[in-house]
Protein backbone atom coordinates (compact mmCIF):
# COMPACT_ATOMS: atom_id res chain seq x y z
CA UNK A 1 0.00 0.00 0.00
CA UNK A 2 3.10 2.23 -0.15
CA UNK A 3 4.87 3.43 -2.62
CA UNK A 4 8.41 3.17 -2.24
CA UNK A 5 10.80 6.64 -2.23
CA UNK A 6 14.54 6.80 -2.96
CA UNK A 7 15.74 10.68 -2.44
CA UNK A 8 19.10 11.82 -3.39
CA UNK A 9 20.69 14.27 -0.62
CA UNK A 10 23.40 15.56 -2.38
CA UNK A 11 24.22 18.06 0.97
CA UNK A 12 26.48 20.92 -0.20
CA UNK A 13 27.79 18.99 -3.53
CA UNK A 14 27.56 19.85 -6.75
CA UNK A 15 28.41 22.37 -10.50
CA UNK A 16 26.01 23.04 -13.01
CA UNK A 17 28.15 20.85 -14.96
CA UNK A 18 27.93 17.93 -13.02
CA UNK A 19 24.67 18.10 -11.95
CA UNK A 20 23.43 18.31 -15.37
CA UNK A 21 25.26 15.28 -16.70
CA UNK A 22 24.14 13.58 -13.54
CA UNK A 23 20.53 14.79 -13.94
CA UNK A 24 20.51 13.71 -17.76
CA UNK A 25 21.11 9.82 -17.44
CA UNK A 26 18.53 9.97 -14.60
CA UNK A 27 15.76 11.30 -16.81
CA UNK A 28 17.37 8.63 -19.22
CA UNK A 29 16.86 5.78 -17.13
CA UNK A 30 13.42 6.99 -14.99
CA UNK A 31 11.33 4.93 -18.05
CA UNK A 32 12.20 1.48 -16.98
CA UNK A 33 12.29 2.38 -13.31
CA UNK A 34 8.53 0.83 -12.31
CA UNK A 35 6.36 2.40 -9.50
CA UNK A 36 9.67 3.49 -7.25
CA UNK A 37 9.52 8.03 -6.47
CA UNK A 38 12.66 8.86 -7.29
CA UNK A 39 13.58 12.68 -5.38
CA UNK A 40 16.72 14.88 -5.39
CA UNK A 41 16.97 17.07 -2.78
CA UNK A 42 19.74 20.09 -4.01
CA UNK A 43 21.38 22.94 -2.92
CA UNK A 44 19.24 26.18 -2.91
CA UNK A 45 21.33 27.70 -6.14
CA UNK A 46 20.78 24.52 -8.30
CA UNK A 47 16.66 24.69 -7.76
CA UNK A 48 16.07 26.53 -10.74
CA UNK A 49 18.58 24.33 -12.59
CA UNK A 50 16.67 21.32 -11.83
CA UNK A 51 13.40 22.80 -11.89
CA UNK A 52 14.42 23.63 -15.81
CA UNK A 53 15.90 20.14 -16.54
CA UNK A 54 13.44 17.58 -14.64
CA UNK A 55 9.89 19.79 -15.41
CA UNK A 56 7.59 17.03 -17.02
CA UNK A 57 9.43 14.26 -15.98
CA UNK A 58 9.12 11.57 -13.16
CA UNK A 59 11.99 12.77 -11.19
CA UNK A 60 10.85 15.29 -8.27
CA UNK A 61 13.06 17.45 -6.46
CA UNK A 62 13.34 19.39 -2.98
CA UNK A 63 15.02 21.26 -0.80
CA UNK A 64 17.79 20.09 2.00
CA UNK A 65 16.57 22.56 4.72
CA UNK A 66 14.02 26.08 4.88
CA UNK A 67 13.24 28.57 6.84
CA UNK A 68 10.64 28.60 9.72
CA UNK A 69 9.44 31.98 9.01
CA UNK A 70 7.70 33.31 6.13
CA UNK A 71 9.48 35.97 5.48
CA UNK A 72 11.13 39.06 6.99
CA UNK A 73 14.46 40.05 8.39
CA UNK A 74 16.52 36.58 8.26
CA UNK A 75 19.49 37.28 6.00
CA UNK A 76 20.77 33.57 4.46
CA UNK A 77 17.50 32.26 4.80
CA UNK A 78 14.84 30.63 2.19
CA UNK A 79 11.46 30.32 2.86
CA UNK A 80 9.16 27.78 1.49
CA UNK A 81 7.27 29.82 -0.63
CA UNK A 82 10.76 30.65 -2.03
CA UNK A 83 10.81 26.68 -2.62
CA UNK A 84 7.24 26.32 -3.88
CA UNK A 85 8.54 28.66 -6.78
CA UNK A 86 11.33 26.59 -7.98
CA UNK A 87 9.12 23.58 -8.08
CA UNK A 88 10.25 21.70 -4.58
CA UNK A 89 8.03 18.92 -4.02
CA UNK A 90 10.21 17.92 -0.34
CA UNK A 91 11.90 19.64 1.69
CA UNK A 92 14.60 17.44 4.38
CA UNK A 93 13.42 18.80 7.99
CA UNK A 94 15.67 17.92 10.97
CA UNK A 95 18.74 16.50 8.91
CA UNK A 96 21.26 15.37 11.77
CA UNK A 97 24.02 17.56 10.49
CA UNK A 98 21.21 20.57 10.61
CA UNK A 99 20.83 19.44 14.26
CA UNK A 100 24.28 19.25 15.26
CA UNK A 101 26.52 21.50 13.14
CA UNK A 102 23.48 24.27 13.28
CA UNK A 103 22.02 23.60 16.81
CA UNK A 104 18.58 23.02 15.31
CA UNK A 105 16.69 21.63 18.25
CA UNK A 106 13.28 19.97 18.66
CA UNK A 107 11.37 22.88 18.94
CA UNK A 108 13.25 24.75 15.83
CA UNK A 109 12.68 21.27 13.69
CA UNK A 110 8.78 20.95 14.49
CA UNK A 111 8.71 24.55 13.34
CA UNK A 112 10.05 24.44 10.16
CA UNK A 113 8.15 21.17 9.77
CA UNK A 114 5.19 22.87 10.31
CA UNK A 115 6.31 25.60 7.73
CA UNK A 116 6.76 22.93 5.30
CA UNK A 117 3.25 21.38 5.28
CA UNK A 118 1.58 24.86 5.73
CA UNK A 119 3.21 25.46 2.39
CA UNK A 120 2.01 23.01 0.38
CA UNK A 121 5.24 20.71 0.20
CA UNK A 122 6.38 17.66 1.35
CA UNK A 123 8.44 17.15 4.68
CA UNK A 124 11.01 14.78 5.03
CA UNK A 125 11.23 14.50 8.64
CA UNK A 126 14.97 13.26 9.62
CA UNK A 127 15.43 11.40 13.44
CA UNK A 128 17.58 9.60 14.50
CA UNK A 129 20.14 8.77 17.77
CA UNK A 130 23.83 9.23 17.78
CA UNK A 131 26.45 6.23 18.61
CA UNK A 132 26.83 7.20 22.25
CA UNK A 133 23.14 6.77 22.56
CA UNK A 134 22.34 3.48 21.03
CA UNK A 135 25.13 2.23 23.23
CA UNK A 136 23.39 3.31 26.13
CA UNK A 137 20.39 1.60 24.85
CA UNK A 138 18.12 5.34 24.34
CA UNK A 139 17.59 4.50 20.33
CA UNK A 140 13.53 4.21 21.23
CA UNK A 141 13.71 7.41 23.75
CA UNK A 142 15.91 9.67 21.49
CA UNK A 143 14.12 8.95 18.29
CA UNK A 144 10.99 8.76 19.58
CA UNK A 145 11.10 12.41 21.33
CA UNK A 146 12.69 13.36 17.74
CA UNK A 147 8.76 12.49 16.47
CA UNK A 148 7.00 13.45 19.56
CA UNK A 149 8.62 17.50 19.21
CA UNK A 150 6.93 17.56 16.04
CA UNK A 151 3.14 15.59 16.79
CA UNK A 152 2.83 18.18 19.58
CA UNK A 153 3.50 21.05 17.81
CA UNK A 154 1.65 20.30 14.20
CA UNK A 155 -0.65 17.65 15.43
CA UNK A 156 -1.23 14.25 15.12
CA UNK A 157 -2.47 14.31 11.74
CA UNK A 158 0.84 15.93 10.66
CA UNK A 159 2.28 12.75 9.33
CA UNK A 160 -0.46 12.44 6.80
CA UNK A 161 1.18 13.28 3.21
CA UNK A 162 4.92 13.41 4.72
CA UNK A 163 7.81 11.53 4.88
CA UNK A 164 10.16 10.43 8.03
CA UNK A 165 13.98 9.01 7.41
CA UNK A 166 15.21 6.77 9.98
CA UNK A 167 19.14 8.36 9.66
CA UNK A 168 21.21 6.67 12.70
CA UNK A 169 23.96 9.56 12.80
CA UNK A 170 26.39 6.75 13.53
CA UNK A 171 25.62 5.75 10.03
CA UNK A 172 26.07 8.65 7.85
CA UNK A 173 28.92 9.04 6.01
CA UNK A 174 30.38 6.57 8.03
CA UNK A 175 30.35 3.47 5.00
CA UNK A 176 28.72 1.68 8.15
CA UNK A 177 25.28 0.83 7.67
CA UNK A 178 22.56 -0.06 9.78
CA UNK A 179 22.07 -4.03 9.68
CA UNK A 180 18.71 -4.52 8.38
CA UNK A 181 17.72 -5.99 11.02
CA UNK A 182 19.00 -2.89 13.04
CA UNK A 183 16.90 -0.74 10.96
CA UNK A 184 13.88 -2.68 11.14
CA UNK A 185 13.70 -2.69 14.73
CA UNK A 186 13.53 1.16 14.94
CA UNK A 187 11.63 1.47 11.94
CA UNK A 188 8.42 -0.66 13.06
CA UNK A 189 8.85 1.02 16.72
CA UNK A 190 8.27 4.05 15.03
CA UNK A 191 5.34 3.02 12.65
CA UNK A 192 4.01 1.29 16.10
CA UNK A 193 4.70 4.98 18.04
CA UNK A 194 2.86 6.89 14.63
CA UNK A 195 -0.12 4.48 14.89
CA UNK A 196 -0.99 5.37 18.52
CA UNK A 197 -0.99 8.78 18.33
CA UNK A 198 -2.03 9.12 14.25
CA UNK A 199 -4.53 5.94 14.19
CA UNK A 200 -3.55 2.64 12.36
CA UNK A 201 -4.29 3.83 8.72
CA UNK A 202 -1.98 7.00 8.94
CA UNK A 203 0.55 4.66 10.19
CA UNK A 204 0.01 2.01 7.62
CA UNK A 205 0.32 5.28 4.98
CA UNK A 206 3.19 6.82 6.43
CA UNK A 207 6.68 6.39 3.71
CA UNK A 208 9.49 6.13 6.27
CA UNK A 209 13.40 5.56 4.85
CA UNK A 210 16.40 4.04 5.88
CA UNK A 211 19.37 7.46 5.59
CA UNK A 212 23.34 6.12 6.65
CA UNK A 213 25.15 4.59 4.03
CA UNK A 214 23.00 3.06 1.87
CA UNK A 215 24.85 1.67 -0.93
CA UNK A 216 23.77 -0.38 -4.33
CA UNK A 217 25.17 -3.40 -2.30
CA UNK A 218 23.29 -3.44 0.94
CA UNK A 219 19.99 -1.04 -0.99
CA UNK A 220 17.91 -4.48 -2.12
CA UNK A 221 18.37 -5.90 1.73
CA UNK A 222 17.37 -2.64 3.72
CA UNK A 223 14.57 -2.01 1.38
CA UNK A 224 13.40 -5.54 2.11
CA UNK A 225 12.29 -5.14 5.06
CA UNK A 226 8.90 -4.49 6.08
CA UNK A 227 8.84 -1.37 7.44
CA UNK A 228 11.38 -0.02 5.43
CA UNK A 229 9.97 2.13 2.54
CA UNK A 230 12.87 3.19 0.45
CA UNK A 231 15.73 5.29 1.25
CA UNK A 232 17.47 8.93 1.78
CA UNK A 233 20.90 8.34 0.09
CA UNK A 234 23.98 10.66 0.57
CA UNK A 235 27.41 9.93 -1.10
CA UNK A 236 26.21 7.23 -3.64
CA UNK A 237 23.55 9.75 -4.93
CA UNK A 238 26.25 11.50 -6.58
CA UNK A 239 27.56 8.77 -8.46
CA UNK A 240 24.58 8.21 -10.60
CA UNK A 241 24.96 4.28 -11.35
CA UNK A 242 25.54 3.80 -7.49
CA UNK A 243 22.15 5.73 -7.40
CA UNK A 244 20.39 4.34 -10.10
CA UNK A 245 21.03 0.78 -8.59
CA UNK A 246 19.43 1.58 -5.37
CA UNK A 247 16.42 3.01 -7.50
CA UNK A 248 16.16 -0.59 -9.10
CA UNK A 249 16.97 -2.07 -5.79
CA UNK A 250 13.75 -0.70 -4.42
CA UNK A 251 12.04 -2.17 -7.03
CA UNK A 252 11.91 -4.86 -6.55
P1 LIG B 1 25.36 8.83 3.43
O1 LIG B 1 24.49 8.05 2.49
O2 LIG B 1 26.50 9.53 2.74
O3 LIG B 1 25.77 8.03 4.62
O4 LIG B 1 24.44 10.03 4.00
C1 LIG B 1 23.18 9.74 4.47
C2 LIG B 1 22.46 11.00 4.68
O5 LIG B 1 22.81 11.81 5.52
C3 LIG B 1 21.29 11.28 3.82
O6 LIG B 1 20.56 12.36 4.29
Amino acid sequence: MRTKLVAGNWKMHGSLAENEALLRTLLESREASGAVRWVVCVPFPYLAQVQSLLSGSAVAWGAQNASEHAKGAFTGEVSVAMLGEFGCRYVIVGHSERRVLYREGDAQVAAKFKAVKDGGLTPILCVGESLAQREAGRTNEVVGEQLRAVLESAGNDALADAVLAYEPVWAIGTGRSASPGQAQEVHGWLREQVARAAGEDAAARLPILYGGSVKAANAAELFAQPDIDGGLIGGASLIVDDFLAICRAADQ
